[in-house]
């Protein structure tokens, strides 16, 4: 059975989009810790699109259970990690134009910086995971590198419309969580995970661990928006009885 990680990424982006103070992603965690979630996930990016400092660190004060950075592997963030002591982190690319995380870590083109970071990232007793693409060089060198975990990149598997797509993207993610568990490394898969593509890759029993946001984030705004009108419309109108 593996874990489920909740970003609230997206909660974050909500607020910034009228600069106020709601919806908190903080209240946010609180609610996905009690609908199950094993663990929260927050980008700190460096645009600071959604998630702020202050975020993070009223995180580390209230999530009960796994608290889950991602951050490029840059050194300002990097302090920042170090005073915040998030449970784990994970290293992800980042481009400022992108509208999420594109594609994996080239951990082969950039050894020496990545293997610097988790130095520092261990010297301080936090974990690193390196989302990477489904591809076994990369899997190889986040070993060597010294990651203590990967988190498989899901975006083409989960884009992939075809059946044969959908298969060969599947086969790319069950023989790259093969190899990184026989290398020892703990394995996490995420991005792009809905309601409708998320249940065939728990067949992949290595994946220890699944970080989802986005899907989760749009479903609780539509679940919740019956009853938010109803409360609304029951200020504006306390005597109109719609059932
Ligand atoms: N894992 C990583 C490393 C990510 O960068 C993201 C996106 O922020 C996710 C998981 C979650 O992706 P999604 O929002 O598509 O579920």
């Amino acid at each position: 059975m593996a874990k489920l990680g909740v970003n609230v990424d997206h909660v974050a982006t909500l607020r910034q989009a009228r600069g106020g103070r709601e919806p908190d992603p903080i209240a946010a965690a609180i609610l996905a810790d009690l609908g199950g979630a094993d663990g929260i996930v927050v980008h700190l990016r460096e645009d600071r699109r959604h998630i702020q400092e202050r975020d993070l660190k009223l995180l580390r004060d209230t999530v009960p259970n796994t608290l889950n950075l991602e951050m490029a592997v840059e050194e300002s963030v990097a302090k920042i990690a170090i005073q915040v002591r998030p449970d784990k982190v994970t290293l992800v690319p980042e481009r400022r134009q992108e509208l999420t995380t594109e594609g994996g870590l080239a951990v082969t083109e950039h050894r020496e910086r990545i293997k610097a970071l988790i130095r520092a990232m261990h010297n301080a007793q936090i974990p690193v995971s390196l989302f990477i693409d489904p591809d076994l060089s990369q899997i190889r060198a986040a070993q060597k590198v010294g990651a203590d975990a990967i988190e498989l990149h899901t975006g083409r598997y989960a884009n992939s419309r075809e059946s044969e797509e959908i298969e060969k993207e599947f086969q790319a993610l069950l023989e790259g969580a093969k190899l990184a568990h026989k290398l020892g490394l703990e394995v996490n898969a995420g991005h792009g995970l809905t309601y409708h593509n998320t249940q065939p890759l728990t067949e992949i029993h290595e994946i220890v661990e699944f970080n989802i946001g986005h899907s989760i984030i749009s479903r609780a705004v539509l679940v919740g928006m019956e009853r938010a009108v109803r409360e609304m419309k029951a200020l504006v109108s306390p005597l109109s009885s719609k059932i």
